[in-house]
């Protein structure tokens, strides 16, 4: 393909993982069980009985990893680092040989000339600060707060970027309200402590970092597109609800100071300790990570009608919204809707919202299609060089609106577990044979490579 996305002069590329998705090793070098470790470990809770185990192995073959990497010529590698590697019981004991892994890990990034964008916490909470009330409890985020401190005192000397927390809005509602994801708890609306405490979590990791001197500081948010399903009242109010659950509840305190007017009441502190937590949560960001998969559309809940299996998640009944699937021409492989223009949309909607809007980096984005390796033994996925190349054009439109979008890290670098779904969804560049861990670089390798190649 000749005709490449082009994005502005200093746009970065990057890709993203995250350690549990990756790594393996659960058992090695002293890390402590995480949620994840407890609930892959549940009959049921994931799709074929996989576990992250071992998953890609990315522990033990990290170095033939970020040559790959270093082949694609990405600017940036997202990679989180698991909280129960370096303090196996969540607060106490440091385990060295965790941070060591890191530090090799952060070495072999700069050796090849890659900068390591480190997210401090993706969903491996820890097992036993869940066991302690886990996000429920107050004490997680201070707990948090000070393993940042741990990490950034290693690794801030060659560290210059850092995501605080990955989508906190899908481990509050999945992990949480729902019980697709760990630590599959169910709470309804009696999970609103938990937005508040990862938020609180996250005003203690960047008030970390800053003392510790850190260059650029974000978060990573998964942001959901809302569309109404009609223009009828009902379904307006119905999709602004969701909007607000799922959106802006967790935006709003990031980037304005305060929270949505209607979910106040939920939130677990009296007024003057609200005050303190959000002065703490709104402390400005160099820039804000967003996530963007697809879109959701949202009615007012129908007499009689039956929901389930409608849309990707089936929501409990009694809630003042339903969700439908997106329509959209294609679909992933997950059964995702493609609709690149809701990402223009999302971003020109967080420019109109949100006056102070720091510099976006869109930290996640991309598709799982099951391609495997044909008889040539190649993986010709050009439904994701079709879906890369929409969304960066996406983004590039986003720009030319005037939203100062700075990069694009596609989820992701390697196919990994897919949480609930398990290996058989694959987002990766590379694919993995889960039987052998052979790497096979998917012609859309080549093809994002080609798009770095080609920028100004
Ligand atoms: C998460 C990733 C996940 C991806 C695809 C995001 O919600 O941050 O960990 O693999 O979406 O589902």
């Amino acid at each position: 393909m000749t005709d490449l996305p082009i994005l502005p002069s200093g746009f970065r590329f990057g890709a993203s993982t995250a350690s549990y998705q990756i790594e393996g090793a659960v058992d090695e070098d002293g890390r402590g069980p995480t949620i994840w470790d407890t609930f892959t470990h549940e009959p049921g809770r994931i799709r074929g009985g996989d576990t992250g185990d071992v998953a890609i192995d990315h522990y033990h073959r990290w170095e033939g990893d970020l040559d790959l990497l270093a082949e694609l010529g990405i600017h940036d590698y997202r990679f989180s680092i698991a909280w129960s590697r370096i303090l196996p019981q969540g607060t106490g004991a440091v385990e060295p040989r965790g941070l060591a892994f890191y530090d090799r890990l952060v070495d072999g990034l700069l050796a090849r000339g890659i900068r390591p964008v480190p997210t401090l916490y993706h969903w491996d909470l820890p097992q036993a600060l869940e066991d302690r009330g886990g996000w429920l409890s107050r004490d997680t985020a201070e707990a948090l707060g000070d393993y940042v401190g741990v990490v950034v005192d290693r690794l801030g000397d060659r560290v210059r970027d850092w995501i605080t927390l990955n989508e906190m809005s899908v481990q509050t509602l999945y992990g949480y309200a729902l019980t697709d994801h760990a630590p599959g708890r169910g709470l309804g609306f009696g999970a609103l402590p938990v937005a508040h405490h990862q938020l609180l979590a996250h005003g203690h990791a960047v008030a970390r970092l800053r003392a510790a001197g850190a260059e650029r500081v974000g978060v990573a948010q998964q942001h959901f597109p809302v569309v109404p399903a009609s223009g009828a009242m009902e379904d307006l109010v119905a999709a602004g609800t969701f909007a607000a659950i799922t959106n802006w509840l967790f935006a709003d305190p990031l980037l304005a100071g305060r929270y949505p007017e209607e979910l106040r009441p939920l939130i677990p502190v009296d007024d003057a300790q609200l005050a303190e937590d959000l002065a703490l949560i709104s402390a400005p960001l160099d820039f804000y990570g967003v996530n963007y998969y697809e879109p959701m559309l949202v009615e007012a809940p129908r007499e009689g009608a039956d929901y389930a299996g409608a849309a990707e998640v089936d929501l409990p009944e009694g809630l003042p919204f339903a969700l439908l699937p997106y329509p959209s021409e294609e679909r992933t492989d997950f059964g995702w809707a493609i609709a690149p223009d809701q990402l223009t949309a999302i971003l020109r909607e967080l420019r109109e919202r949100y006056p102070n809007l720091p510099p976006v980096v869109i930290t996640e984005g991309g598709a799982s299609f099951h391609d495997g390796p044909g008889a040539d033994g190649a993986v010709h996925d050009a439904r994701r060089i079709a879906y890369l190349d929409a969304h960066l054009r996406a983004v590039a439109d986003a720009v030319a609106a005037g939203v100062d979008v700075r990069g694009y890290y596609t989820w992701s670098a390697f196919d990994n577990f897919e949480w609930a779904a398990g290996n058989d969804e694959r987002f990766g560049l590379v694919y993995v044979d889960y039987a052998t861990q052979e790497r096979i670089r998917k012609d859309s390798f080549a093809w994002y490579r080609d798009v770095i190649a080609a920028q100004p």
